[in-house]
């Protein structure tokens, strides 16, 4: 078994362009190109999510489409996964892609980082930031800071050459991402940007953000453009026009729909707005790009993670107008449409490409397997469990394993677990901690003789946005043992600890054989095929886990959904032979796979939780609790504050929505923030949605979307349920508390569930809930 991507090899970075050179620069009222007006019709597509053999067929897509630029992240964790050590070949030859991009008429906009979000593992920073304790991600720390301007250097060497200025088709180049979203500190973003003269790039540079980050950070020796969705142009560039007050205007990120979350509805975006909001930017000649014109698929341990905690699909359809697998969608010919009643004398856009065959694969069985627990290496031996950094571990699973002496039931706590904890007794289940719902505790049975405690921790992708992206994997130790109705708790000490990172290496040692097993294993099987062509694998029989096919890992899978079949491109497959692995934490219903001639993104199948995630069903009783306050919200799309009359001091939370707008009565909340005694929002990072009196978990709106940061996500009850509705939040401590900050569902059309009437609940417990 080799690694994802393993087979490409050629390098071909740093190779003057061909073309001759040009001249691009941001005029009085537009963007110059050759001293001439121009308006970038751009669309954002990731290189690193599409196979290698796929880039020259993208890049036409998106010419088809009518884009004359595209818009490439780099992620900096791609390039140097170990410290010191960059990678810009075969998938990560960047150069190339834009030497291909170039070739098929397209300019190109670079956005190196050094953070990326983007849904990205860490948001594309590195894993071994996070082994240095102190650490301060995205500021001008040196521990972050030296590194960072390093790759950038390093970026330098490979795409400077790539300039328009030097006959390539790079026109601008971005510093950092949506820095405004999480810090304040415009030295920093000088730092940044001086890295990149640094590093040889001399075409205009920028500065992304939606409208509320463009002041945090902000330099007027940056040209700012802002990111938003559908319905928000006009607005959006009235608050740009107030900081920038001559220049073109762009969009810098224009959201065709949004990316999925497992356990969370499909998300979708309807085209008709999007093509009013792309012909009003191209009448007025403001330039923009769409987020994403082609998503592709976030292949190997790729996807990240939303705050708090909400890991992202592999898929990264995204519902865009170039689909997962490169068709051509509805939306692409609705958007093609306008694109071509706005195009520069002379212009014209090609018809798409080929498309790529697809084909069927019958069902086939995995017939050989092999336990987790009979393929472990070598142990390291430590007092106390740590995060996998500290054992150089990167990603995957790791066991941690010790002996649990006779003793009476308790229970089992830690800290915290990344991200979720199999709790195995003698070899027996007991249990699951689950960092979604910050479940950290299990109880454990009384045993008559010691018995041998496994905990196997698989970690999804780190958490790309926010502070949260400071995300160690496996156990926050130390691991301690609860006698029932006891104070004192007794620490676990000697561990036996197992590193299973899903590379090559461990891949590779795995010993198959034709078996029955159960639990987290390893499954093998292979299929022959008539003719190579793209296919969906159909993974809806299996639990939680990953798939390789011929080498090149495919993702994540899981049954709760919305994803069940996962994105095959031809190009890795081969007439004969065809091998497949799959690891799966949870053991599958039935051995088999097939391949599917269409993608199944939108199934979710909640009831299959291995954690039965669905908050119990209670009351909430105030009679002992006096409310903080108690109002009316304008009904308005603004946030909203309310300051309490005295500072509380409480470890609990509740908003109650006494009455909403719409007839359902169904509330909708996006964002709760508590503010300190100065009036600033508390950090949230260690809050958690204790309870609601109802969550429409089916469609994505459940709870916890109060805490994430993301205007564009929100708790709704279910419909069917009356007012008042109540949400109730654990801070994680006792904080004192000046105020409250509402954000509506931010749809701007969508009125219904706004909170009209409230009342805002402060206690040291929470509000006599009973489940
Ligand atoms: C932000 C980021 C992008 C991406 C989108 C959501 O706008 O800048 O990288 O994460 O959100 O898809």
């Amino acid at each position: 078994m080799s690694d994802p991507f393993a087979n490409e090899k050629s390098i071909s970075s740093g190779l003057p362009a061909a073309d001759p050179k040009h001249t691009f620069s941001i005029g009085e009222e537009e963007f110059l190109l050759d001293g001439k007006p121009f308006v970038i019709r751009c669309g954002e597509i990731h290189f690193a999510r599409v196979p290698k053999e796929y880039w020259r067929h993208r890049l036409q897509m998106c010419r088809a489409l009518g884009l004359n630029a595209v818009c490439i992240y780099l992620f900096w964790n791609f390039h140097e996964w170990e410290e010191g050590n960059f990678d810009w070949e075969g998938q990560a030859d960047v150069a190339e892609f834009c030497r291909l991009a170039q070739s098929e008429g397209l300019w190109v906009l670079l956005r190196p980082g050094p953070y990326s979000c983007a849904e990205w593992e860490m948001g594309g920073l590195p894993w071994w930031l996070v082994k240095h304790d102190q650490i301060n991600l995205r500021s001008r720390d040196p521990e972050f800071l030296v590194p960072a301007c390093r790759f950038l250097e390093e970026v330098g060497r490979i795409l400077a050459p790539q300039q328009v200025t030097r006959g390539g088709p790079l026109l601008m180049v971005q510093v950092e991402n949506e820095y405004g979203f999480y810090g304040n500190d415009a030295e920093y973003m000088g730092a940044i940007r001086q890295a990149l003269l640094d590093a040889g790039f001399e075409v205009p540079l920028f500065a992304c953000n939606p409208p509320g980050g463009l002041e945090n950070g902000y330099r007027k020796d940056l040209f700012q453009v802002v990111n938003f969705g559908a319905g928000a142009a006009e607005e959006s560039f009235a608050v740009l026009r107030a900081f920038q007050k001559t220049g073109p205007l762009m969009n810098g990120e224009y959201y065709p729909a949004w990316f999925d979350m497992w356990g969370r509805r499909h998300r979708t975006g309807e085209a008709g707005p999007i093509v009013a909001d792309l012909d009003y930017m191209l009448q007025h000649r403001h330039s923009f790009s769409i987020y994403m014109a082609h998503g592709g698929t976030s292949f190997g341990l790729w996807a990240g993670a939303d705050r708090p905690f909400s890991p992202d699909t592999s898929s990264y359809d995204y519902d865009a107008p170039i689909s997962e697998a490169g068709w051509v969608t509805p939306k692409f010919e609705a958007i093609r449409e306008v694109f071509m009643k706005y195009l520069q004398p002379g212009e014209t856009v090609p018809p798409p490409p080929v498309p790529k065959p697809v084909i069927e694969i019958p069902e086939f069985a995995l017939t050989e397997a092999v336990s987790v627990f009979d393929s472990l290496p070598e142990a390291i031996l430590d007092e106390t469990p740590r995060t996998m950094e500290a054992y150089e571990q990167s990603r995957g699973c790791i066991l941690y394993r010790t002996d649990l002496p006779a003793g009476p039931p308790g229970f089992l706590e830690v800290e915290a677990v990344h991200d979720f904890g199999w709790v195995l007794l003698s070899g027996v289940n007991v249990g699951v901690m689950d960092r979604r719902t910050k479940r950290f505790r299990i109880a454990i049975p009384a045993r008559v003789e010691s018995s041998r405690l496994d905990i196997l921790v698989a970690a999804m992708g780190r958490v790309n946005f926010g502070t949260e992206v400071y995300d160690r994997k496996g156990l926050h130790g130390p691991v301690r043992l609860r006698f029932d109705h006891e104070e004192e708790t007794v620490e676990l000490k000697d561990w036996r600890i197992f590193s299973l990172p899903l590379d090559r290496d461990q891949m590779m040692a795995l010993d198959f054989a034709d078996r029955e097993v159960e639990g987290a294993a390893f499954w093998r099987g292979s299929f022959d095929l008539d003719l190579p062509g793209d296919t969906f694998l159909d993974l809806s029989s299996w639990g939680k886990g990953v798939a390789w096919v011929n080498g090149h890992c495919l993702g994540r899978f899981w049954n709760i959904g919305p994803t069940q079949t996962m994105y095959l491109p031809g190009a890795w497959l081969r007439k004969s032979g065809n091998e497949v692995v799959v690891f799966d934490l949870l053991g599958p219903s039935a051995a088999v796979l097939r391949g599917l001639r269409a993608p199944i993104l939108d199934q979710l199948r909640l009831g299959l939780d291995f954690a039965g995630r669905r908050r119990a069903e209670g009351t909430v009783d105030f009679s002992d609790t006096a409310p903080a306050c108690c109002g009316a919200f304008s009904g308005s799309a603004d946030r909203q504050v309310v300051e309490f009359r005295r500072l509380l001091t409480g470890r609990y939370l509740c908003l109650e929505a006494v009455s909403v707008i719409g007839g359902d009565e169904v509330a909708s909340v996006a964002e709760i923030d508590a503010l300190d005694p100065k009036g600033h929002p508390w950090s949230k990072s260690a809050w958690k949605v204790l309870w609601t009196d109802s969550e429409d978990l089916a469609a994505g709106c459940g709870g916890d979307n109060v805490l994430d940061g993301q205007p564009s996500s929100s708790w709704r009850s279910e419909a069917g349920r009356g007012c008042p509705h109540q949400i109730v939040v654990d801070l994680g401590e006792e904080l004192e508390i000046s105020g409250i900050r509402y954000l509506p569902p931010s749809g701007k059309r969508e009125t219904s569930g706004r909170i009209l009437g409230f009342q805002v609940y402060v206690g040291q417990s929470p509000f006599g809930l009973r489940v």
